[in-house]
């Protein structure tokens, strides 16, 4: 997929080393982005756990108006890339990058969240690396920690169809065991099934978008908003 926006953001990282380049572009190509900003339209205050290089925060905060979106992440080399990309995007009053620890919850650490909550919480391929009890964990407090009618964001690999689970488990060892070019405990996909009874309850209303049509890899959106 190729918009202004997106085209904008990766060119925040012409600077940066080629290795971070070419995973900046991997990303961009291999992950459905477009939708997952379409899901936080109109959402004011942003959290995206574990932003990686911080892509996503970039081009939400390109797309949509929000006033802040802060990232958090364990990998303090990526946070140095995407502080440094959102100066070169002119987003850094608006996007901003913390240093988290892997336990990391919203709704009972810092970043301090904004006191109604956040109107938007996004979690993009992230819960396979934490196991499957962290990363209920982690979702029961974004759920929490979200305002009124704020919407909890997850993109991730399903465990279905099968043949597309198996391609996507070998790209993942790759890239955590290989390459070493993602961090996390586990490499584990969790099927879309487990987030929506996770969020459901937890008291938000769920809705499911399959966004795999006519692509390898098995990718759904849930959103849950808090009523
Ligand atoms: C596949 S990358 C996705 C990055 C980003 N969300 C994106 O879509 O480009 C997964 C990221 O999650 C981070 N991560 C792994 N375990 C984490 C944890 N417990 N808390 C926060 N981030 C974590 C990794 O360091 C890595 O940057």
């Amino acid at each position: 997929m190729s918009d202004v926006a997106g085209t904008t953001a990766r060119r925040a990282y012409r600077s940066a080393p080629l290795t971070v380049r070419v995973h900046v572009a991997g990303r961009w190509w291999t992950c459905p982005f477009g939708p997952i900003a379409d899901a936080l339209t109109g959402a004011d205050r942003v959290l995206d756990v574990g932003c990686g290089h911080g892509l996503f925060p970039l081009y939400l905060g390109i797309r949509h108006g929000a006033s802040e979106i802060v990232g958090v992440e364990i990998d303090r080399e990526k946070l140095i890339v995407a502080r440094a990309a959102a100066l070169s995007a002119g987003l850094a009053s608006r996007v901003s990058f913390e240093e988290v620890g892997p336990g990391y919850t919203p709704a009972e650490e810092p970043p301090v969240r904004p006191t109604e909550g956040w109107d938007g919480i996004s979690v993009v391929d992230v819960l396979y690396l934490m196991g499957p009890e962290r990363a209920m964990r982690l979702l029961r407090a974004a759920a929490k920690a979200l305002a009124p009618g704020g919407k909890l964001v997850v993109k991730e690999i399903d465990t279905t169809p099968a043949w597309k689970h198996r391609i996507s488990a070998v790209q993942e060892v790759v890239a955590t065991r290989v390459l070493r070019i993602t961090q996390g405990d586990h490499n584990q996909q969790v099927a879309s099934s487990t987030v929506v009874a996770e969020l459901t309850s937890a008291g938000l209303d769920v809705t499911t978008v399959r966004l795999d049509r006519g692509r390898i890899h098995p990718d759904y959106l849930v959103v849950g908003t808090r009523p």
